[in-house]
């Protein structure tokens, strides 16, 4: 008798991660091996890619590393090229790769402000623009799964980049779920604060205990809360779910990290 538990699987399936050396970025590429997908894991460090790989081989399924750096147009394409070389076929494409430091809106920059945007949105958008007909080309229908932020969400000072940035993926997610569908389905996660390197460098035990009490879940997020959305996002339980943020932040209502206001 078929259980609810095979519409989980993503068997004979093909993902790329960006972002996949370390952090959320690894946990999903981890976590759809674990459902039977074969994983393109990308990013700028080759250990630690190596590192991912091993966990996916590891687990049965066939791993190929590919150095990419999400800025650049042209590793971006050699990305996708590599995936379809190897396996013949895309159906998944997560874009994980991004991030931002929270910062006085004084004093960041119109550069920085741009860059944070390019991070976070452009990169998201081009990926999604290179891998949306190769999926359709050669497994017929697919999914995108973007990790946003609950910073995209909510208001607070200091977020303006990141926050704005987030948003804007949020938003971008929606438009392309139309674009898209039915053929492939395009959702996001709006990320709490999970225990990362990222997270690490504003984490100190007077900041972890004030995410802590600020956060109704009481905890952190760890890696596998986010993945084991993305796994649900991607696989066909999700089948009829397109244009969603999920949230998934242990119930924040607002950003749990308080920054001061402008001083003015
Ligand atoms: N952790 C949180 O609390 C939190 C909250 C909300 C949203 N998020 C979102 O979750 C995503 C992943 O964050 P994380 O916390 O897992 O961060 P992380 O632990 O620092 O991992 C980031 C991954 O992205 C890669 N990366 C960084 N710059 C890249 C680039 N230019 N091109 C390709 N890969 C790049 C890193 O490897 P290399 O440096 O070797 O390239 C690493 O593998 C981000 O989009 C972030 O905004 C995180």
């Amino acid at each position: 008798m078929p259980s609810i538990l095979d519409s989980f699987r993503l068997d004979g399936q093909v993902a790329i991660v960006t972002g996949s050396g370390r952090g959320i970025g690894a946990a999903t590429a981890i976590a759809y091996a674990d459902a039977g997908a074969d994983v393109v894991v990308s990013s700028r460090t080759q250990a630690q890619l190596e590192e991912t790989a091993a966990a996916v081989r590891e687990r049965g399924r066939r791993a190929l590393v590919v150095p990419c750096d999400v800025l650049e147009a042209e590793q971006r394409e050699n990305l996708v090229d590599a995936a379809l070389a190897e396996f013949g076929r895309l159906d998944i494409l997560v874009n994980n790769a991004g991030g931002w430091p929270p910062k006085p809106t004084l004093k960041t920059r119109e550069k920085e402000f741009e860059d944070c945007f390019r991070f976070n949105v452009t990169t998201a958008f081009a990926m999604t623009r290179l891998c949306v007909p190769k999926i359709v080309q050669t497994a017929g229908k697919g999914s995108v799964v973007n990790i946003s932020s609950v910073a995209g969400r909510v208001h607070s000072a200091g977020f303006a980049a990141y926050g704005t940035a987030k948003a804007a993926l949020s938003f971008l997610t929606k438009n392309l779920a139309q674009d898209f569908a039915p053929k492939v389905r395009v959702n996001a996660i709006a990320v709490g604060s999970v225990r990362t390197e990222a997270l690490g460098t504003i984490l100190n035990e007077e900041t972890e205990k004030v995410m802590v009490d600020m956060t109704p879940m009481a905890r952190l997020g760890e890696v596998e809360d986010i993945s084991a959305c993305a796994l649900y996002l991607a696989s066909p339980a999700a089948s009829y779910v397109t244009g969603e943020i999920y949230g998934v932040n242990g119930g924040l209502t607002g950003v749990n990290f308080p920054m001061p206001r402008a001083d003015l």
